[in-house]
């Protein structure tokens, strides 16, 4: 069906609050509509094609007109179309928990469904506290998280969260939460105070990993609860863990006592070319978060993965976690995962990535000839592309320069140019490239085009 443009855009303004958007920039502009996507790409409303750089928000793994997907939804919602996870079970629930358990590393077997990763954050978080109050050690409720790294926007997830800018508007949030530095080894000089330059990965990997255990002693072990972490993390432009960080924070768990919480609601599900983050990286975590690339957007859903000795103590007489949400592994949304997941399997997806994340990392390289991009780093198809005034001296923008070249120019220029992503000033000033795992070289050389002519204009305008 056709979309009368000039109705639709004058609704939007009148009508949808939008999320995290400034909506004075569309007096004087149109709000971007989306109507339609096939495989990698997606059109507007005015029928423009935009490559979709970010997979719509680190979701659309299979990218976009999948009917089987569709079809898998529309099948289940004729069949049973809603039921609720509290007290009862419906089949797709009980195979898919069956599938990510079978998935997930180690002895991660049971699998709590949320309506998506916010929700899996709080689940993770109230669970660590339950289970230890019911094990003897009820003081265990704090949690440590990164510097810069986002778990979502509830009061919970926003208080682990380390970025003050969020969640100043909405302070006093909830006590007990500690940052410790992220693995930016871009800046491993300014994080350590100048003690380690980043040339020694290893070494800035030990560090990093200790001040966790720093932060325990600090607060005392007994207060601790759990540690949260992505993979990759992504605010602030894609830091990947410097080698031996992940066995050192487990040693460190181990030793305090302390879940170790991967936070992989971007990270698992291929894109970083295995089912979890934590499998790429070689670690064992107590509690897994997931959500977005779960049914690669064509329904909403979370997860919440704990290991079997985390649901122990609920398996007995009154013990249950009162914790719970109405539409937590909708029907829908379960059977649409799994046959999110067939397609994975069959297609090759985390083969795909992994076969071609070499190829895709070399050709965003080939943007460091330009005087503005100081970095290129990440994995899988997950990369940030970090902007700076000088690459010599890595000299960053302040706030008002970030905000002219990101909000003013850089986004509004990546888009009119065909390339759907994201210019993020929460850290310091990155270009975040997340394309569907189905992407080859064709839609990298496309990403490069765009981003060497934007990049380079907004060299010129500084
Ligand atoms: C690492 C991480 N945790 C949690 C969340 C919150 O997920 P949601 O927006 O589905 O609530 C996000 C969202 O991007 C995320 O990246």
């Amino acid at each position: 069906m056709p979309h009368d443009h000039d109705r639709l855009q004058q609704a939007a303004k009148d009508h949808l609050w939008m999320h995290f958007t400034r909506h004075s920039t569309y007096d004087t502009s149109d709000v971007p509509i989306i109507v339609r996507g096939e495989g990698p790409y997606i059109w507007d409303a005015q029928g423009k094609r935009y490559l979709d750089g970010l997979s719509g928000l680190f979701v659309s793994q299979l990218g976009h007109g999948r009917t089987e997907l569709a079809d898998a939804a529309a099948k289940q919602a004729r069949e049973l179309a809603f039921m609720p996870l509290w007290s009862y079970a419906h089949p797709s629930a009980i195979e898919l928990a069956e599938r990510v358990a079978g998935y997930a590393p180690g002895d991660l077997n049971r699998v709590f469904f949320t309506s998506g990763g916010g929700e899996a954050v709080e689940t993770a978080w109230k669970l660590a506290k339950n289970y230890f109050k019911l094990t003897g050690k009820p003081m265990k409720h704090k949690v440590i998280s990164r510097a810069i790294a986002y778990h979502g926007t509830s009061q919970g997830a926003l208080s682990i969260t380390g970025l003050p800018g969020l969640k100043a508007q909405f302070e006093p949030l909830v006590p007990s939460t500690f940052r410790v530095p992220n693995t930016n080894s871009y800046r491993a000089s300014e994080i350590t105070g100048g003690f380690l330059d980043g040339s020694d990965p290893e070494a800035f990997g030990r560090w990093a990993a200790d001040q966790i255990a720093v932060a325990i002693e600090n607060e005392g072990a007994d207060t601790v609860a759990a540690v949260f972490l992505e993979p990759v993390q992504n605010a602030g432009g894609c830091f990947p863990p410097p080698p031996g960080y992940f066995s050192r924070v487990r040693e460190i768990c181990d030793e305090y006592d302390v879940l170790l919480v991967s936070d992989e609601v971007i990270c698992a599900f291929g894109r970083l070319g295995h089912m979890f983050g934590a499998e790429r990286y070689g670690y064992q975590p107590d509690m897994i978060t997931c959500a977005k690339g779960l049914t690669s957007g064509y329904a909403p859903l979370g997860a919440m993965i704990a290991t079997d000795r985390l649901m122990e103590p609920f398996l007995h007489g009154h013990a249950s976690f009162a914790h719970g949400y109405t539409f937590g592994g909708h029907p829908v949304s379960t059977a649409v995962a799994m046959a999110n997941l067939d397609i994975f399997e069959n297609e090759g997806v985390l083969e795909n990535v992994r076969d071609n994340e070499g190829a895709f990392r070399a050709t965003l390289e080939r943007l460091k000839d330009l005087p503005i991009v100081g970095d290129v780093r990440g994995d899988g198809y997950f990369f940030g592309i970090e902007l700076v005034k000088d690459v010599v001296t890595k000299e960053t923008f302040n706030d008002a320069e970030a905000d002219e070249l990101l909000r003013g120019f850089l986004s509004k220029a990546l888009y009119d140019e065909g390339l759907y992503c994201r210019a993020d000033d929460r850290g310091d000033p990155v270009v975040q490239l997340a394309p569907p795992l189905i992407c080859t070289q064709e839609h990298f050389d496309e990403m490069e085009q765009i981003l060497r002519v934007v990049l380079d204009k907004a060299h010129s305008l500084l």
